[in-house]
């Protein structure tokens, strides 16, 4: 086919053609066919599997941005990935051991906090769970566990009762332990606390200062971001919701592409806080 149309070319310019670029032979060979390109172009486009090809194109170009969106993150690595989260060994009201391990496999929410709190940490919970039942709506689920900070107080019983009677998501896991198990839990998410005197602890009616933070901890137990008191349900909701999106179409990715090209990166969440860890930006959060 090719050959026929050259012919009259290679007669017209002599040997020369040959040198010339594979489209401006193309190109020329279609006007000394004498058809006109645009009309057959516009004949095709009438037919249902131009259609149907042009469609596909698409979703390849369209499966082509997507790969190299996803090759452009896989870019940035782990360097500046923050050093958050870490194992922890715990008990729930039952006393039944639960640690950093037996969460794996599901998208887990942490808050720290103490029963005795009077307004801070109840409205938190409250709003997470809030943020939880809407997630749950579109099918994103999410375990909520709270870690106290008072172990003192907040024994397995007090737990118990707290979480039956507060109204907070029915799904609550509530864990406690011994002053250093508390203490490993909080110092993989730097969690801060103060602690209280002995005074305070013989008299039992002490407050703590602490921070009021809720951590994304993904199915594979790593950290993936982190909610602060200032964000609001409807905030932490969309945050939450893209990133566990974001968080699947990645891990599905992952799993289509070459191995070699699935290197593991940063959630958004992840950047944030390797951000606010930085000096000088220590004031977030
Ligand atoms: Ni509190």
């Amino acid at each position: 086919m090719r050959n026929a149309r050259l012919t009259p070319l290679r007669l017209a310019r002599s040997s020369s053609s040959r040198m010339l670029p594979r489209t401006t032979v193309a190109a020329m060979s279609t006007s000394a066919d004498g058809s006109s390109a645009l009309s057959v172009a516009a004949q095709r486009l009438r037919s249902p599997v131009t259609w149907i090809s042009a469609s596909a194109t698409l979703g390849a170009l369209y499966g082509l941005y997507q790969f190299q969106y996803t090759r452009q993150l896989t870019t940035q690595r782990m360097a500046g990935r923050p050093d958050l989260g870490g194992d922890f060994a715990l008990v729930d009201w039952d006393g039944k051991p639960v640690s950093s391990k037996d969460l794996v496999g599901k998208w887990v929410l942490l808050y720290f906090g103490f029963t005795k709190c009077p307004d801070i940490c109840p409205d938190e919970l409250h709003k997470v769970t809030a943020v939880l039942k809407r997630l749950e709506n579109q099918g994103q689920s999410i375990q909520p566990v709270f870690i106290t900070i008072d172990p003192t107080r907040d024994t397995k019983a007090r737990l118990k009762s707290y979480f039956e009677t507060a109204g907070f998501h029915p799904r609550f896991i509530a864990l406690t332990g011994d002053d250093a198990a508390v203490k490993k839990a909080c110092r993989a998410y730097r969690v801060y606390f103060t602690k209280p005197t002995p005074e305070e602890i013989k008299r039992g009616d002490y407050l703590l200062d602490h921070s009021i933070i809720s951590y994304l901890v993904d199915p594979e137990g790593e950290f993936a971001d982190y909610y602060g008191k200032s964000l609001t349900e409807d905030e932490m909701f969309t945050r939450v919701g893209k990133l566990m999106g974001d968080w699947e179409r990645q891990k599905w990715w992952d799993s289509v592409l070459p191995a070699f090209m699935a290197t593991p990166q940063m959630t958004e969440g992840q950047k944030r806080a390797a951000e606010a860890a930085k000096p000088g930006n220590r004031s977030a959060a």
